[in-house]
């Protein structure tokens, strides 16, 4: 369903991203793990357009989205959950989530498939997104995004900020759309809740893959519990 080449990306000339390649199976959910400062965020952003990327290709569903624009590739079928969810704190849950399916029209059903999902967001569907909790507003991010219906979910770090409690409810919810079908690519330092969600992972380090494998197998590697398990 996602098929990434050799994407290399940077700032000013220097490459932070290298040759990265990794793929994403149709209903697969896949981590990319990192510490601090390993490139996730602009590898994942290189991917979904928002970051011009100095080489590389990008296929989605079958198509090659290398060099279009963040909207192109958002119609395509690719939706990008920001760490920081940038969303629209004076404007209400229903504005944000209808905003999710520009340019087309909200959808009720994939409105109610969002409102299944995390009724919360349907209890508070008038209040203004800034007013909402640290976790109502990840779910609102999350269900924003599913409005657009996307062949694939791109999240970057979804528990940034959360208690460890809501954390863990983020990736409950991320779990079931993983059960629905949905193709999911997560970012993520909490490697435990990420490799729980996901087939498989990929260790990423200093911008580049360093190690690939099973989910299973990444949680019983003793360099991956060293490094991001805090496990001697
Ligand atoms: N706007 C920018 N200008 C210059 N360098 C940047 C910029 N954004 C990120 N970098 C650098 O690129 C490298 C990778 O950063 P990136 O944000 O992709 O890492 P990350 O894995 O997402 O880290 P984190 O887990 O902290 O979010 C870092 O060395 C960072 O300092
Ligand atoms: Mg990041």
């Amino acid at each position: 369903m996602l098929e990434v080449t050799e994407v290399s990306a940077g700032y000013a000339g220097n490459d932070v991203v290298h040759d990265v390649a990794f793929t994403v199976a149709a209903s697969e959910a896949v981590a990319i793990i990192g510490s601090n400062g390993a490139g996730k965020t602009t590898l994942l952003r290189a991917v979904a357009g928002l970051h011009a990327s100095s080489g590389g290709t990008v296929v989605l569903d079958g198509v090659d989205i290398s060099g279009w624009s963040a909207h192109r590739i958002s119609r395509a079928g690719l939706a990008y959950v920001p760490a920081e969810r940038h969303l629209f704190g004076q404007m209400s849950v229903a504005e944000n989530l209808a905003l999710g399916a520009y340019p087309s029209k909200p959808d009720s059903a994939q409105l109610d498939v969002v409102f299944d999902l995390f009724p919360r967001l349907r209890d508070r569907r008038g209040q203004h997104a800034g007013t909402m909790s640290g976790g109502e507003q990840q779910m609102l991010a999350v269900g924003r995004a599913l409005m657009a219906k996307p062949k694939v979910l791109i999240l970057d770090e979804p528990t940034t900020g959360l208690a460890p409690k809501l954390a863990a409810d983020a990736y409950t919810a991320l779990g079931v759309l993983k059960g629905e079908g949905m193709t999911i690519l997560v970012a993520e330092q909490q490697v435990p809740l990420a490799l729980g969600l996901a087939d498989r992972g990929y260790v990423l380090e200093d911008g580049r893959i360093e190690l690939t494998a099973s989910s299973a197998e990444l949680a019983n590697n003793p360099d991956v519990r060293r490094a991001y398990l805090g496990i001697a």
